[in-house]
């Protein structure tokens, strides 16, 4: 439906290939009707409102991410949604999922509902959100069901003041709120013990020694006891560390799903000396055997799928001292051109990529018919140039903050057209603002 209510037009991609979800390219036409991908076919002379000719193009179901920051209500200088939901349709990403830890923080019904309704009037790709717990809202996260992905547990604090580190009150949520949890696992009291021990130093590389990998494995070994003690679904966050990596090969219950982001993937501690403070994330990034343990994680189904954990902050706040700078860095506009550049280099092929950028968050959060080119799904759609290189360049960012780790690399894979729901999202460079994208619904699978 369109914003006046009215059934989306129809639409051709003519001349593009297909990338199915065992990776195999399929050359042809594929039409969207009613919001829904209509037909796949060598070739189809159907007649429809707009056909855009792919040019032998590579088409992908439009990612989808887990983990985005986008701060509305309280901190839109740095994001709102409607910048936030540009930035996707310029990353090609057609579907978010965004986290809790705004100004006031989304722990009530209310705050949900108020949510929803501001995507619902400036968002041009689809649309969910998470429920934050705190020490005591239990019957808010009950409560939201219908209106949330899931229940977000900052384990360790991080940007803004969500935390439950009290182990009782972090016990009963598992016991009491029979949702997917989704957790931020670094130990808060080791995150506190290890601040006093490194006070006074100021280099970036002191965010990684202080918030370590024991952090980490801490937090994640507590989320998984609770997890398996309640037989709760249990999603990982960004995972970072090879030690956590080793928890799940010793024993990974069909519940429990992981995810890592880009920068855990491309980015080691070696960059706090190329871009200093801007490197500073939580979890920060780790050592070189580290990142390569990610990889080797996700190649081999440990880790279920790419976030991005888009974390907008301006640069005036992150070129700060190392006790004021925030944590965070945006994403959501490099993830696939990243992740394409590494099957460009033939290091994954394209059913990992589909998988890990849109079939894999599809599954674990039961979003349903999203995530694959298949007829009778919704027609997000992303069509990517695997032709030619561009560097990243902050000017052309969509996302308010205006810059990114990756700046100045050289990717292939940029998206040229972004379909959202049977609607041009992004076209030609230009963000189409006045396509809409719809509330995801989730159907939690069984387990
Ligand atoms: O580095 C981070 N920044 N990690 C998080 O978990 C939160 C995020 C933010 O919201 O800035």
């Amino acid at each position: 439906m369109n914003g006046d209510g009215l059934l989306t037009g129809s639409l051709l991609l003519r001349d593009v290939r297909m990338v199915l979800d065992d990776g195999s390219l399929y050359a042809g036409d594929l039409l969207c009707q009613g919001g829904l991908i209509q037909a796949m076919d060598r070739a189809l002379n159907s007649p429809t409102d707009r056909v855009i000719d792919g040019g032998g193009r590579v088409l992908l179901p439009g990612v989808i991410d887990p983990q985005v920051h986008f701060r509305e209500p309280g901190k839109e200088y740095k994001e709102d949604l409607q910048t936030g939901s540009w930035a996707c349709a310029r990353g090609g990403v057609t579907s978010f999922l965004e986290m809790p830890n705004t100004s006031p923080p989304t722990t009530t019904v209310e705050r949900l509902e108020d949510k929803l309704a501001r995507a619902a009037s400036k968002c041009v790709v689809n649309y969910g959100f998470f429920a934050g717990a705190t020490a005591d809202n239990i019957e808010a996260l009950q409560q939201s069901a219908g209106l949330s992905c899931g229940v977000k547990i900052f384990m360790g604090a991080s940007t803004g003041d969500l935390l439950v580190d009290d182990p009782v009150a972090l016990e009963r949520i598992f016991k009491e709120v029979p949702r997917l949890i989704a957790v931020h696992a670094e130990d808060e009291a080791r995150i506190r013990e290890r601040t006093r021990l490194f006070a006074g130093r100021t280099d970036p590389h002191v965010h990684s020694q202080l918030r370590d990998n024991e952090c980490a494995r801490l937090a994640t070994a507590q989320a998984l006891e609770l997890s398996r003690r309640y037989r709760r679904r249990l999603h990982i966050l960004h995972l970072s560390a090879a030690e956590e990596l080793a928890l799940l090969r010793a024993d990974k219950p069909a519940w429990v799903t992981a995810e890592v982001i880009p920068q855990h993937l491309f980015l080691s501690t070696a960059a706090y000396d190329t871009i200093g403070m801007r490197a500073k994330q939580n979890p920060p990034l780790r050592s070189e055997a580290d990142r390569q343990a990610m990889w080797a994680g996700l190649r081999s189904g440990l880790i279920d799928f790419v976030a991005t954990d888009h974390a907008p902050h301006l640069l005036s706040e992150k070129d700060r001292d190392y006790a004021e700078a925030p944590a965070g860095m945006p994403g959501v506009e490099t993830s696939l051109p990243l992740m394409l550049t590494a099957l460009a280099r033939d290091e994954v092929n394209f059913a990992q990529i589909v998988r890990w950028m849109s079939r894999g968050a599809a599954k674990a959060y039961g979003i349903p018919n999203k995530g694959s080119l298949r007829p009778g799904f919704d027609a997000d759609l992303v069509l990517v140039d695997l032709e030619s290189y561009e560097p990243v360049r902050a000017e052309r960012m969509a996302s308010k903050c205006g810059w990114s780790p990756f700046e100045g690399w050289s990717l292939t894979g940029w998206p040229v057209l972004t379909v959202v729901g049977g609607r041009v999202a992004f076209e030609a460079g230009e963000v189409q603002t006045d396509t809409r994208g719809s509330a995801l619904s989730f159907q939690p699978p069984e387990f």
